[in-house]
């Protein structure tokens, strides 16, 4: 009997192993049909994405009746997303520890909290272990509400996320004001958080264009940082306006893919560049939490967030993403060898010897990034198999 419960303790352990870091909220709730309000919306104001972004985090559900209450009062989504944000804390709360609150109470920060949407202590909840075992949820801005309780744990994964069962819908009269609109102005959007210096080029080549108007249909765009745009501009310049204009293009992608999506698809993209022969495309490769962009000359990674807002996304990348169809020395480039030539005809030869550094030392530079990430992932993998053994080791010794 022991014995039985040993073992299923260890392939649950084995289970909780083998998906690693990818707690799925969507996933952990779809086995409890009375949460299904909440985890539908979960996903419509893609919080589910954040959420399994995060580490050391609980999760306050209500169930399907406490969700009608707050579907009833036809917020907006983005308002909807500031209520339930309000409902992930940004620490983990298993049942035991609501159970031992030092001095009977704490105050946690919330997502909400951490959208930065919420003045003063808006966004966070008070916890109270009251007498008789109950736990008690108030919001900062709400002490009326006194009705909410602590039901049940749903899923507990120490430390990294904590799914609980609460009464009622935390209300905060903050949380609930109306939103404006998310501004989707790609145009505004682009030039602040560290994208300037792309937007300019954008701006001068005139392929903003292109991209403002795939806007109603989705769109992503990967903004290389001020710092990877300026080490780029010698090669920059070398291109054709033709050569600019696709390289820019590149850097979007004419579909809406959020942080969520990207961290769980790995494989080709097609770029507002992609047109019949020239595929312009790269792969995207998941990575753990990182997400990185590969084309066959250079591997980006995705270091920041400037919107995830459906229909539009953009992302900061660590590097400008070359495609092979413009770099990589001379392999099966008659059309960008050529093109060149024609430019540098208006330029001052005296320009020349500046420019006569290849793209050569860079790629092998990327190259060498690459086998770095693939090294990482490998020892990612060495750990989990050897962590693996140690439990069939304890299996046997049982
Ligand atoms: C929590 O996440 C860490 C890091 O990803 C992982 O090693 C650990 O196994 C996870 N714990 C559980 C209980 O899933
Ligand atoms: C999470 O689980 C849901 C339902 O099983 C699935 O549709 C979704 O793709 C999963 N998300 C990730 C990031 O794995
Ligand atoms: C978008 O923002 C730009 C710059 O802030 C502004 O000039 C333009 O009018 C805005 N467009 C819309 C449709 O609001
Ligand atoms: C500019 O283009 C020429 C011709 O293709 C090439 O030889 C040179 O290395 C390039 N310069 C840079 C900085 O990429």
């Amino acid at each position: 009997m022991q014995t039985m419960s040993a073992v299923s303790f260890a392939v649950l352990l084995l289970i909780s192993l083998a998906t690693t870091n990818a707690h799925n909220i969507t996933r952990i709730l779809d086995k409890h049909p009375e949460f299904s309000t909440f985890n539908r919306y979960l996903t419509l104001t893609h919080l589910a994405g954040e959420i399994n972004r995060r580490q050391t985090i609980t999760v306050c559900a209500v169930d399907n009746a406490a969700m009608s209450s707050l579907v009833a009062k036809g917020l907006s989504l983005v308002t909807i997303k500031n209520v339930l944000s309000l409902h992930v804390f940004a620490d983990y709360f298993g049942s035991k520890k609501l159970h031992q609150i030092t001095k009977g109470s704490t105050s946690t920060a919330t997502m909400y909290q951490a959208t930065g949407e919420a003045p003063g202590t808006t966004g966070y909840v008070h916890i109270t272990d009251v007498k008789g075992g109950k736990v008690k949820f108030t919001p900062e801005d709400n002490p009326t509400q006194t009705d909410v309780v602590y039901v049940k744990s749903i899923q507990e994964l120490p430390y990294n996320i904590s799914v609980i069962h609460i009464s009622e819908v935390l209300q905060s009269p903050e949380a609930e004001a109306p939103t404006s609109a998310p501004d989707l102005n790609l145009t505004s959007l682009l030039q602040k958080d560290g994208c300037k210096a792309f937007y300019d080029l954008l701006s001068a080549s005139g392929a903003i264009g292109t991209f403002l108007s795939t806007v109603d249909g989705g769109v992503t765009v990967f903004c290389p940082s001020d710092a990877a745009i300026k080490a780029f501009a010698p090669k920059y310049k070398n291109l054709t306006a033709e050569g600019k204009t696709s390289l820019l293009l590149y850097h979007g992608v004419p579909i809406y893919n959020s942080m969520g999506m990207l961290r769980s698809s790995n494989g080709l993209m097609n770029t507002l560049a992609t047109e019949g022969a020239n595929k312009y495309d790269f792969t995207v490769k998941n990575d753990g939490e990182d997400v990185k962009l590969k084309t066959k000359v250079v591997t980006a990674e995705i270091t920041g967030t400037v919107i995830d807002d459906e229909p539009v996304a953009i992302y900061k990348i660590d590097k400008v993403l070359l495609p092979r169809e413009l770099f990589k020395g001379t392999v099966e480039a008659d059309e960008p060898a050529a093109a060149p030539k024609a430019a540098k005809k208006k330029k001052k030869p005296a320009k020349k010897g500046d420019k006569a550094e290849a793209p050569g030392p860079d790629s092998s530079d990327d190259y060498s990034d690459d086998d770095a990430a693939d090294q990482t992932a490998n020892s990612g993998g060495r750990l989990v198999a050897s962590a693996v053994m140690a439990l069939c080791f304890a299996l046997v010794f049982v």
